[in-house]
């Protein structure tokens, strides 16, 4: 695990932006895991721009995200199919049926589950983007007692809803329920990314990635991924920078 933390968020996107276009530009036909949430917002600024720049295409890209709101349409301004086409989606040249998304609409979720897992069982994921909630889910894949490797339903938990209640109008309307990868599915891509930034992630950052393997944290199962790399800004990073354990930190 390559652990890289940032002084600033502006080195961060674009280096987290550099190591996506770096997989397209070596694999023009690259599977690719993306993430919602705030922490792509600049990743995803910063890609568009180098793509611009190097005239890098995603023509021959297929993107599979993480997960979505059960009962939010694609239209929905808070569905993550919605955020995928304006934060991404439109500004680059992928054709927008190689991109998927759980859709939280079907009317028989489990089979809308088992369809999304047979699409990742027959492309790969080669790079996934991660960030992680203040609780250590990844995806919708909250702390457990067990979790689910597969795409499933799952509800979401009340830090989660009123973590993610700052995106809509009112509390109430947060969806309670989401379509998510699982957690092996995360862990078959061939490369992580995992990133986070904030102090507000400080302490769930060192609990994922120096405290017990857990599904208490499910984070923490990126400890037994070969090829993680890690990128946090300096107030994500803070409480492992005072850590003196043997983990590979490089300041940037
Ligand atoms: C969301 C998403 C996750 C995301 C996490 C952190 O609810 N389902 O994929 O990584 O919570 O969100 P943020 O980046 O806004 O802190």
């Amino acid at each position: 695990m390559r652990i890289t933390i940032f002084d600033s968020n502006e080195e961060l996107d674009s280096r987290a932006a550099a190591l996506i276009a770096s997989t397209v530009a070596e694999r023009p036909a690259a599977v690719l895991g993306l993430a919602t949430g705030s922490t792509p917002v600049g990743i995803y600024k910063a890609l568009i721009r180098q793509a611009s720049q190097t005239k890098l295409s995603f023509a021959g890209v297929t993107t599979y995200n993480l997960d979505e709101y059960v009962g939010l349409p694609p239209e929905h301004d808070q569905s993550y199919a919605y955020y995928m086409r304006q934060q991404l989606f439109d500004h680059i040249d992928i054709p927008l049926e190689q991109t998927h998304l759980p859709s939280g609409m079907a009317a028989d979720l489990a089979a809308e589950c088992a369809r999304y897992d047979r699409m990742l069982a027959s492309q790969p994921i080669d790079l996934q983007l991660l960030g992680v909630g203040h609780n250590g889910h990844i995806g919708f894949n909250e702390p457990a007692e067990a979790l689910v490797g597969g795409t499933h339903v799952t509800d979401l938990e009340p830090a989660t809803i009123a973590a993610n209640a700052r995106f809509f109008e009112r509390e109430e309307l947060v969806p309670r329920q989401a379509i998510t990868m699982g957690v092996a599915s995360i862990l078959k891509a061939r490369q992580i990314l995992l990133v986070a930034r904030g102090a507000d992630k400080a302490q769930i950052v060192k609990q994922a990635l120096t405290g017990p393997i857990s599904t208490a944290c499910p984070a923490s199962l990126l400890q037994t991924h070969a090829h993680v790399t890690v990128m946090l800004d300096k107030e994500a990073g803070k409480e492992l920078m005072s850590d003196d354990s043997a983990l590979h930190l490089v300041y940037s």
